[in-house]
């Protein structure tokens, strides 16, 4: 005998809850189903151990999407203060770490709790450890058969995320549901992912040097950290960039942002200054980086004999530093997936398949991916909570 119930989301973790609790307290009868043997487990890792749960400014324009409007309906219905007075009527101490991005001052688990908490207040029903067999889609409903047993329900509301970290369960069923239903994806791919580095070009002898840069590629330019690693390139800058980096295309990188290289060393030489100019750089920048700029780019002469040509293409080999990666860590190390199900499927006010009544895709499974600094997790609250009040 199937279970009924008036909506099953499938998929356990921000969304999907967060669309549970929505549906719950109005009255909905709703099961969550899940293939892990515990839920929110991307919760639990995000933001190092602390869940970088929302941010203070969010814009569609912190989003890539096919239709960067998408996300605005959703967006502006639940937004961040809403998420944040949730938090603290839980009583979960918080603090904003730079650029609007608030995290927990203890833990993940906290949030992961207070969720929890609120689909039993709400009388939202988990099913962990269920593996989904098959999805139909009858006159009754949605049918799905799994290693539980069956349920049905009017309303499905695929919430199974991204490729990202398959380790702690990530799969592509919710792409696959979307295909069986001839619902159209985005191509996707590994976004907010460190970028690897062909070995030949010895970078890899940099691995631990951090510096503020500003970087550039495929539309996108962000101001802030980068990280050279054994592999090639990370760091938040790096992360951002990747989520509009195609295969191929170059990356700019000013790792000096703000100064002029030209003007300095120009300066450093008109006043008589005896020394190298690599000696100058590093009173700005890593000296390891100095080093391995000196060897390429012959900044182990004296300023003095620096032409201006000479000081202005030192300057351009840090101001404009370009990089071709040879690709992305892949999905193992990637924060998020870019691409999904096609918005132009979905209603942006409930998230509902405009040709599948009664199918609701939310959260990373959509093509709506945010920047580094809570905007996913804002995405995957919001959109929750539109498809949790129309189900
Ligand atoms: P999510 O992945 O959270 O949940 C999907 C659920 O579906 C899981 O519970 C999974 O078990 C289940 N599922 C998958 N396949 C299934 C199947 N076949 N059968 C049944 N169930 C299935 N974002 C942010 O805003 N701030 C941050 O600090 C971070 N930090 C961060 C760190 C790391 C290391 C990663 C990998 C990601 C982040 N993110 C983040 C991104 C954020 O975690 C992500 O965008 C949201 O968790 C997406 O929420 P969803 O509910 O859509 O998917």
């Amino acid at each position: 005998m199937a279970r009924i119930h008036d909506v099953i989301v499938l998929g356990g973790g921000a969304a999907g809850l967060f669309c549970a609790i929505t549906a719950a307290r109005r009255g909905r009868s709703v099961v969550v189903l899940d293939h892990a043997d515990k839920l929110g487990k991307k919760i639990l890792i995000s933001g190092g151990g602390r869940c970088n749960f929302t941010n203070r400014f969010v814009g569609p324009g912190n989003f890539l999407s096919s239709n960067p409007h998408f996300c605005r309906s959703a967006l502006a219905r639940f937004s961040p203060d809403d998420f944040i007075a949730l938090v603290e009527a839980h009583g979960i101490p918080y603090h904003e770490k730079k650029l609007g991005q608030l995290f927990c001052d203890g833990s993940a688990k906290e949030i992961v709790e207070m969720l929890l908490a609120e689909c039993a207040t709400s009388g939202a029903v988990i099913e962990t450890g269920c593996r989904i067999d098959r999805v139909e889609n009858a006159s009754a409903g949605f049918t799905l058969a799994t290693s539980s047993g069956e349920f049905t329900a009017s309303r499905l509301v695929v919430a199974t995320g991204g490729l990202s970290i398959p380790t702690i369960g990530a799969t592509d069923i919710g792409y696959r549901i979307a295909r069986q239903f001839s619902v159209a994806v985005v191509p996707t791919e590994p976004a907010l992912v460190p970028f690897t580095l062909p070995s030949a070009s010895g970078f890899a002898e940099l691995s631990g040097v951090a510096v503020d840069a500003e970087v550039r590629g495929g539309g996108g330019e962000f101001n802030e950290s980068i990280l050279f690693t054994h592999a090639g390139l990370s760091g938040p800058a790096i992360l951002q960039i990747s989520s509009y980096w195609r295969r191929d295309q170059p990356i700019t990188v000013d790792l000096l942002p703000g100064a002029d290289i030209a003007a300095m060393l120009g300066e450093a030489k008109r006043t008589g200054s005896k020394s190298l100019a690599s000696t100058h750089l590093a009173e700005r920048l890593p000296k390891r980086l100095v080093q391995r700029w000196s060897a390429v780019h012959g900044c182990d002469r004296p300023v003095a004999q620096l032409s201006t040509k000479e000081a202005a293409a030192i300057a351009d080999s840090f101001h404009r530093w370009t990089v071709v990666p040879s690709g992305t860590e892949g999905y193992r190390k990637a924060e998020v997936t870019r691409g999904g199900i096609d918005t132009t499927e979905l209603s942006s006010q409930t998230l509902e398949c405009r040709r599948v009544p009664g199918l609701h895709f939310i959260g990373e499974v959509v093509d709506v991916t945010g920047w580094l600094g809570g905007f996913n997790f804002q995405w995957a609250w919001a959109s929750g909570h539109a498809a949790g009040s129309a189900v």
